[in-house]
């Protein structure tokens, strides 16, 4: 009883994510920096979905899901950046509520986790256009184009309130120093001080159920495009196929490289902090770099560039 009464007049109501911390000066063009990417990431990704909703050679299941994804990582990069850069500014002394930590968190996941499923859904998409051509416009209509986009979000949704839930439960009585970048799981686990097992055993479990299937999902897809394209007889054929892929593919490559990279290296210490800086990663190079992989890659999205911006002059004109 003593014990318990101890423990609720320690318990910590604020974080300090120390990431930042030492890093004199440097201080001033990492925050230069990332204020950069930030700026680029929301402008590249709102600038996509404006072209996606105003340019009618756009409308197609290939470029709602463009469009929706970049809507996803509009927030994924709101959700950390910010915050981030408000750390920087206090040198890594800035404290953040125990709440708005889980929050953190929760949106982290739950836009992770959306991800995956989107991108198996794109790549679903183009595994029907490539080698199902005839039946496309049967297969990919507009109703299960928005299924597959509604599914993807109910689907977060879902597996990071059970996390969410069972985080609400952790009672944290102090240290309150992550030496983190943002609020991620292992790191408040850490500082948890009632047990962990159980939501270690569940978060384990739920990630594997939530990241593989769309994983193998998006591999099966693209062994099957693959290999129907290298079995087309024409080279311009395979060219036209494989461009329209291609964009798609890289960033996949890129969203499941930078998670296996983190996520398959040992947890020691010594790897700690060569883990907080692959995090960035993840966190705020994705989303950066979709966004201009299609705009500098994808033909159509290039074309559908010069056309808003003719129309704009056009309009000034007048
Ligand atoms: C998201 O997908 C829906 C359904 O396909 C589509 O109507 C909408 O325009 C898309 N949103 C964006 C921002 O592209």
């Amino acid at each position: 009883m003593a014990e318990r009464e101890q423990e609720n007049q320690t318990e910590v109501t604020e974080f300090h994510l120390t990431g930042f911390v030492g890093l004199g000066d440097l201080q001033v063009p990492l925050f230069c920096l990332f204020l950069l990417i930030y700026l680029v990431t929301m402008a590249g990704n709102i600038l996509i979905i404006l072209l996606v909703v105003i340019d009618p050679h756009l409308h197609t299941p290939m470029y709602f899901f463009l469009g929706n994804l970049s809507y996803l990582e509009t927030c994924y990069s709101s959700n950390i950046l910010p915050m981030m850069l408000a750390n920087l500014l206090y040198g890594g002394w800035r404290t953040i509520s125990v709440t708005g930590c889980l929050m953190q968190h929760y949106f982290f996941g739950l836009l992770a986790a959306s991800e995956c499923c989107l991108l198996a859904a794109m790549s679903y998409d183009r595994y029907v256009a490539i080698c199902k051509p005839l039946h496309y416009t049967i297969l990919m209509n507009n109703r299960v184009c928005l299924q597959l986009i509604a599914g993807s979000w109910i689907n977060g949704l879902f597996i990071m309130s059970i996390v969410l839930y069972l985080m609400c439960q952790l009672k944290f009585c102090g240290p309150s120093e992550i030496n983190h970048l943002f609020c991620e799981l292992n790191p408040i686990l850490k500082l948890a001080c009632s047990d962990t097992y159980l939501i270690e055993l569940i978060t384990i479990l739920i990630s594997v159920a939530c990241i593989l299937p769309p994983f193998f999902l998006t591999l099966a897809s693209y062994i099957y495009i693959i290999s129907n394209i290298m079995r087309m007889a024409s080279v311009n054929g395979r060219k036209r196929a494989f461009s329209t892929c291609s964009s798609h593919l890289m960033v996949v490559s890129i969203f499941y490289g930078t998670i296996m990279v983190v996520y398959v290296l040992p947890k020691t210490d010594g790897l700690r902090e060569i883990n907080k800086v692959l995090s960035l990663f993840y966190t705020i190079l994705t989303p950066l770099f979709n966004p201009l992989i299609y705009s500098l890659r994808n033909r159509e999205v290039k074309e559908a560039h010069r056309r808003v911006v003719a129309k704009l002059f056009k309009f000034e004109k007048n």
